[in-house]
């Protein structure tokens, strides 16, 4: 089967594979577990976020209700994990978050752009992945969880890329992007193919 081509969705260098989409449909609990721990993981991010930066009300009050929407996305797949007699087990760091963070600066104001700009991109990439999902031979419960959540995450891309340019202006934002999205293609083409969101 060719390669998916979204058409470099959100600037993403690199389209997900058709088997990347092939293995999460022989896998789809092992997928919802890994995406639990990305919900909780985006939401604990959002939450030291806002925590960090009180004195960029902007971003603290976008990264609180950002938070309590992540908590959201945590217990609808619980639930779905729960229904199929699953719980997820304590879980390690996440390779491809992880890679993306060592492109963070160290020096303010430059490391709350890249942090936001790095968000962006998960998000985006979730997104591309989600709709992927929504397209591919599944259940209908899981349909709805994927399509529900791409829609969710491509609003969650533009949040983050809009508050990074409140602080930075939109051309050295477009500047950084391109670059932590060239970073993201070489992070994404080195992941093994696995049913893992950024797997
Ligand atoms: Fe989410
Ligand atoms: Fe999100």
């Amino acid at each position: 089967m060719p390669d998916v081509d979204p058409r470099g969705r959100f600037g993403l260098r690199v389209p997900t594979s058709r088997t990347w989409v092939e293995a999460v449909v022989a896998d789809p609990v092992a997928a919802l577990v890994d995406h639990a721990h990305c919900e909780m993981k985006a939401a604990t991010t959002a939450l030291m976020m806002a925590a960090r930066y009180a004195a960029f009300p902007a971003v603290a009050d976008a990264m609180l209700a950002l938070a309590r929407q992540e908590i959201a996305h945590y217990e609808q797949v619980a639930v779905e994990l729960r229904r199929r007699g699953v719980h997820p087990e304590p879980h390690g760091a996440d390779p491809y978050a992880k890679a993306l963070r060592a492109h963070v600066a160290s020096d303010e104001p430059q490391r709350l752009v890249d942090l936001l700009l790095v968000s962006s991109i998960v998000e985006a990439r979730s997104c591309e992945r989600f709709e992927l999902l929504a397209d591919a031979p599944v259940d209908d419960a899981l349909r709805d969880l994927w399509s529900e959540f791409a829609v969710c995450e491509a609003g969650h891309h533009a949040l983050f890329v809009g508050l990074a340019q409140g602080i930075a202006g939109a051309d050295a934002v477009a500047r950084r992007k391109d670059m932590l999205l060239d970073a993201e293609a070489v992070i994404v083409e080195a992941l093994p193919c696995a049913p893992r969101i950024h797997g």
